[in-house]
């Protein structure tokens, strides 16, 4: 390689500052800098290096008639090289002064270098602003994560985690690790699976989260617990969501919700003032799951803008469009957006948002155009003028605006419209920049039905129902409401949790109509029953999703910019080009075999 088996001149450089400190202060000081050489530009006498490390970078000019061998070998310097450069600081000349840069001031002209380690030419350059395909970007992630932008993200990552775990210290918590070789957790996803050597046939689970073990400390008397929690889970990817991603995981004893709420207010209140400078305003508004779902479609909101879904169902009902009717008497519901301004959507944009909406299940969309010059659309024809004015009014709809409707089974409604708001707002630009949402979803269903028909818990099958629903849990089990919350952060779930069950025999009566009969009870969840028959004080707690609350304060929209060693959408590391296939032995080792 190119400038391999260079030798510096005398002893060792050793680094005296960072890359990004100096400033006018330091001039006419010597100093040592060492770092990567980010641009090289050659301008046949003098030679400028940006040498760039964590903290910035500092220009450093070579100047044959400072130090010519030192001038000459500064030729060979690319990109990516690793030097170390002793020199003077220098106030630049008044028209090269970079107000841009921290230390655009100054300049460091080189005496001595060493070079550390030449480097191959670069994959991708650590300019921030050249756009690199994310697959490179993966498979060099060390390369990746050596650009200013990356850097930035994983330190705020470490800010973010340091002060949760400084506040959590000063509120009388502490940090208690609980394993990774365990059994299933259920959490809703699929398990990561390790085998057994010493106990063939037999498997551990990677914990989807530290619930059990957290609830179990509670019975331990610990009291305030917290842990900065690995969990692992086997599910579709999306652009928020790793198979392995990190929790804020936390519980405590002889509490109620409210005592939950005020302290993660005051823990989110504390990251983003010391973070952002941002004042959230606490406490957080509440919403019920029901009036989310009504209102916006989803139970995770983005309450930064408007737009929120108007049932119009008993309105178009009298009507003689078929489509509707139809819908209405099969239980589902017409439902619309009013979009201000929106008259001027051509049809060919309707059309298109027509047939977007397909891929959420609805049929298509209909509209209500209230343009200038009267109404159109083109339910025209079924409807009086008078009925859809009445819908326009309905909604609220003024002189160029738009309802945009879906007609459907109620999920599919809501699904579609859900998704439709927050396109609609992204296309109208509706969101505000810079701006933090957050609430609290509260009043959960504590069952809901899977695709099967099957109850399965809304939570996880620990969540404590609410007393004064306890009647209706053998009846009427889907009215049954769970003392859980969830918190939404710009349209995001970043934490859910809930108080949990304490008493053995609520728990035992979850299981049964969770369809797990007392043998596999005992088998699967025999300690933690055993556990909460020997002194299990009330408990709860919530885990929020530290990835997800990094990337709104990093105002990244991917949870890979986030996470120094992340998987692709397939669950796979191109760095490493885990998962691998492994040796015949090992398998045998593990008492495995693998079918093609
Ligand atoms: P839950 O399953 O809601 O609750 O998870 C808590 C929070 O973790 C984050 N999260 C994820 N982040 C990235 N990738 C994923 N695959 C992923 N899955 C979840 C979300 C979510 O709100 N044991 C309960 C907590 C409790 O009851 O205390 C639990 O794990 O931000």
């Amino acid at each position: 390689m190119k400038g391999e088996g260079i030798k510096s001149f005398e002893a060792p450089l050793r680094r005296t500052h960072l890359c990004g400190v100096l400033n006018r202060e330091h001039s006419n000081q010597r100093v040592t800098l060492a770092g990567w050489v980010r641009r090289r530009r050659d301008h046949g006498g003098l030679i400028f290096v940006d040498l760039g490390d964590k903290s910035g970078i500092t220009q450093v000019v070579f100047n044959p008639e400072v130090q010519k061998e030192v001038h000459e070998q500064a030729r060979l310097l690319r990109e990516g090289w690793v030097i170390a450069v002793e020199g003077k600081v220098k106030m630049r000349p008044s028209e090269s002064i970079n107000p841009k840069l921290k230390t655009g001031e100054i300049e460091l002209v080189a005496e001595k270098m060493e070079i550390l380690n030449p480097s191959e030419i670069l994959p991708f350059s650590s300019d921030d602003n050249v756009k690199v395909n994310e697959e490179v970007r993966l498979k060099y992630r060390y390369l990746d994560l050596r650009r200013p932008v990356m850097q930035k993200n994983l330190f705020l990552r470490y800010q973010v985690t340091k002060l949760v775990r400084d506040f959590l210290d000063k509120k009388g918590f502490i940090e208690i690790e609980t394993p990774f070789l365990t059994r299933s957790t259920p959490e809703g996803a699929r398990d990561y699976l390790v085998p057994s050597r010493l106990n063939p046939g037999e498997f551990y689970a990677l914990p989807q989260s530290p619930q059990l073990f957290k609830q179990l400390l509670m019975v331990a008397g610990f009291d305030r617990y917290f842990q900065i929690a690995r969990c692992f889970r086997d599910e579709d990817l999306r652009a928020d969501r790793q198979p392995e991603f990190t929790q804020i995981d936390i519980e405590l004893s002889f509490i109620e919700e409210e005592d939950i709420y005020s302290l993660v207010e005051e823990m989110l209140a504390e990251v983003f003032k010391k973070i952002l400078g941002v004042s959230l305003k606490i406490p957080f508004p509440r919403l019920s799951y029901q009036q989310a779902m009504e209102r916006f479609g989803t139970d995770k909101p983005d309450t930064r803008f408007g737009l929120e879904l108007v049932d119009v169902s008993s309105l178009v009902y009298p009507s003689k469009f078929m489509i509707f009717q139809k819908v209405l008497e099969e239980g589902g519901k017409v439902k619309g957006i009013r979009v201000p301004g929106g008259s001027r959507l051509s049809r060919r944009e309707l059309e298109e948002l027509s047939r977007w909406i397909t891929l959420y299940g609805a049929g298509g969309m209909s509209w209500i155009l209230f343009a200038q010059d009267g109404i159109r659309s083109p339910l025209s024809k079924f409807f009086p003028e008078g009925a859809l004015l009445k819908v326009l009014e309905c909604a609220g709809a003024k002189k160029g605006d738009a309802f945009l409707m879906v007609a459907d089974k109620r999920e599919v409604v809501a699904e579609s419209l859900a998704n439709l708001r927050l396109h609609l707002a992204k296309k109208f630009n509706l969101i505000p920049q810079d701006t933090y949402q957050a609430l609290w979803v509260v009043d959960f269903p504590l069952f809901e039905y899977d695709k099967e028909g099957r109850l399965t818990p809304c939570n996880h099958p620990f969540t404590s129902p609410k007393e004064e629903d306890l009647p209706l849990l053998e009846k009427s089990p889907e009215k049954v409401r769970a003392r859980a919350y969830d918190l939404v952060l710009n349209g995001k779930e970043i934490g859910g949790g809930s108080i949990r069950i304490h008493r053995r025999g609520i728990q035992e009566k979850i299981f049964n109509i969770l369809g797990i009969d007392p043998l596999q009870a005992r088998e699967k969840f025999g300690f933690l029953l055993d556990a909460l028959s020997l002194g299990a004080p009330p408990h709860g707690g919530i885990a929020m999703g530290l990835d997800r609350l990094v990337m709104i304060v990093a105002g990244t929209d991917s949870i890979r910019d986030v996470i120094a060693f992340p998987k692709t959408q397939k669950a796979v590391c191109l760095m490493t080009q885990a998962p691998s296939t492994v040796d015949e032995k090992q398998l045998k080792e593990l008492h495995l075999k693998v079918e093609e």
